[in-house]
């Protein structure tokens, strides 16, 4: 898979989903991102839907708990035919490492694993005095990362500001999933580090996450084909 724009479906039933999948013509199936809302309102039959209907699927579901239930997790998402899922780095190499394993078919498929490091919602202050790490932010995504690409996963999620350096820091193979990507002229919401799918392109970004700005334009369609046109072409 190469560089591509993921539409985060961040809808609460399979009928707004299909609602707004319906938009785009037979021919074109955007890589999609189903994430905890609508998995829990819909559970697996929704990935079932969207597979069959052609659509490559981003599940983000952010797992995160002992070694052994991520793995057996896992192993139970690997029958769901995904092509990239994601975990908490925090939860260690040794639970990556079972994550990875529980992922891999028999026949030595898996879907891409990602690691999620810091969440963009956590800042310095919070780090330092709620989970009492006390190291700078970007120290914490760096080594986070690191663990990440010992335990063979197949890279991040971050910011496209931090894209150039996990690259530099960790191998330029490293994949780097980015959310945070906004039009020039449009709301940022509650995302605070936004750039652009063009400079996300420029900054080395390997996929741009993005819901808002397409799922909420006036016309959705031709928003995820800026997307395109900016980051991919
Ligand atoms: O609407 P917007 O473009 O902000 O959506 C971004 C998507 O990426 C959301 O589904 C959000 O949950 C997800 N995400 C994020 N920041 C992270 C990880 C995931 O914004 N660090």
């Amino acid at each position: 898979m190469g560089k591509d724009v993921i539409v985060a479906c961040d809808f609460a039933s399979k009928e707004e989903t299909l609602k707004f999948l319906d938009r785009f013509p037979a021919g074109e199936k955007p890589f999609v991102k189903i994430g905890m809302e609508l998995f829990y309102a819909e559970g697996p039959e929704i990935v079932r839907e969207l597979k069959k209907r052609g659509h490559k699927i981003f599940l983000d579901l952010k797992l995160h708990d002992i070694p052994n239930t991520v793995e057996k997790a896992m192993r139970v998402l690997s029958r769901l035919d995904v092509d990239m899922t994601n975990l908490h780095a925090a939860g260690t190499v040794k639970m990556m490492e079972g994550a990875l394993r529980g992922l891999t078919r028999e026949d030595g498929s898996r879907p891409l694993l990602i690691a999620v490091t810091q969440l963009t919602s956590t800042d310095q202050e919070r780090l330092e005095k709620e989970i009492l790490i006390e190291k700078p932010i970007n120290e914490v995504v760096m080594s986070y990362a690191k663990s990440a690409k010992t335990a063979g996963l197949d890279g991040v999620v971050c910011s496209p500001l931090e894209a150039g350096v996990v690259h530099e820091g960790v191998d330029k193979g490293f994949l780097t999933v980015t959310p945070g990507v906004r039009f020039e002229e449009s709301d940022k919401g509650d995302q605070s580090r936004v750039t652009t799918p063009a400079r996300a392109k420029e900054l080395g970004s390997d996929y741009i996450v993005v819901g808002r700005p397409i799922t909420q334009a006036a016309d959705p369609l031709e928003a995820y084909r800026r997307c395109v046109r900016e980051f991919v072409d």
